[in-house]
């Protein structure tokens, strides 16, 4: 079978399923790391039968809903691409503008270089790429899962960052006292909401829930932050728009005197929310 014929057979299964038949080009790219016009020049080359076999199998599993970054196995970030597998969250386009802007307060405020820790990293796709960005900054990977910071430590490895991850519950790993910047992504949606069948089927549940109201995790980090922060220091996170008045409530009563900022993703929506503390 030539590669064109493999490609428009899988595009016909796709369509059938009502599934982007442009997947099938995306697929066959990643799996074999060969380029578009590769597939285009070579359209008539023969496929070998093993990798008729892993293409066939990967096409089985998007059929069977996996997502297509679980089969490829990564996903770019921020121009850096990071592994991934079922153990962490797939980092989200509005996550990369919750990092941007990041990136943009800590130059604006910090003079030295910040000592920033990664609540949640996941994949360690905010800690990893604001270290490749800001390669002189102290960076702190924390998650629960062991399996997760797995695949963070593996990320440093492949974009060659040194950082270190720490395992244990929010903030309770940490022993440095001297943060100057805490940014999270934390598990948010409310336990009663629907959620997507291939998110919930997939993606690790510990990385989703953040109790009944969503807050949960915003309260716990908020409540002890103060322990670990500098008296100048920047907070960031990823909310949710149903629960950012919530957020922002919360904010106000452990940071009373900060300034607090509402930013909107490139939807529109409020997806930010940044605590400058004493950041004048
Ligand atoms: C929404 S995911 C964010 C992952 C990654 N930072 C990103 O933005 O793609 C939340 C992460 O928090 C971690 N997590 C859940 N409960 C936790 C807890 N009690 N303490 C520390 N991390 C936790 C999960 O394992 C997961 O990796």
């Amino acid at each position: 079978m030539t590669i064109k014929q493999l490609i428009d057979q899988a595009k016909g299964i796709l369509l059938e399923n009502n599934l982007d038949s442009d997947l099938a080009i995306k697929l066959y790219t990643s799996l074999f790391k060969v380029c578009d016009w590769e597939i285009i020049i070579k359209s008539d080359s023969i496929v070998t039968e093993d990798n008729i076999l892993i293409y066939e199998n990967s096409i089985k599993r998007l059929l069977g809903g996996v997502p297509i970054q679980y089969i490829i196995g990564d996903v770019d970030f921020y121009g850096y691409t990071f592994l991934v597998n079922k153990n962490v969250l797939i980092p989200r386009f509005e996550t990369e503008e919750l990092v941007e802007h990041t990136i943009y307060y800590i130059k604006k405020h910090f003079t030295y270089n910040p000592t920033i820790v990664d609540i949640g990293t996941g994949s360690g796709v905010i800690g990893i790429t604001i270290k490749k960005e800001l390669p002189d900054s102290a960076v702190f990977l924390t998650d629960i899962s062991k399996d997760a910071l797995d695949v963070a430590e593996q990320n440093a490895q492949r974009l060659c960052v040194e950082v270190t991850t720490l395992q244990g519950n929010m903030l309770e790993p940490l022993f440095e006292s001297k943060i100057d910047v805490l940014i999270s992504n934390p598990p948010y949606i409310k336990e009663t909401e629907i959620v997507e069948e291939i998110v919930k089927n997939n993606e690790p549940t510990i990385a989703l829930y953040g109790g009944n109201d969503g807050l949960k995790y915003y309260k716990e980090i908020l409540a002890n932050a103060s322990n670990y922060l500098k008296t100048r220091s920047l907070l960031a996170f990823e909310i949710s728009e149903s629960i950012k008045d919530e957020v922002v409530d919360l904010a106000y009563y452990y940071f009373a005197d900060a300034e607090i900022i509402v930013k909107k993703d490139l939807q529109q929506r409020d997806r930010m929310l940044f605590i400058l503390n004493n950041l004048d």
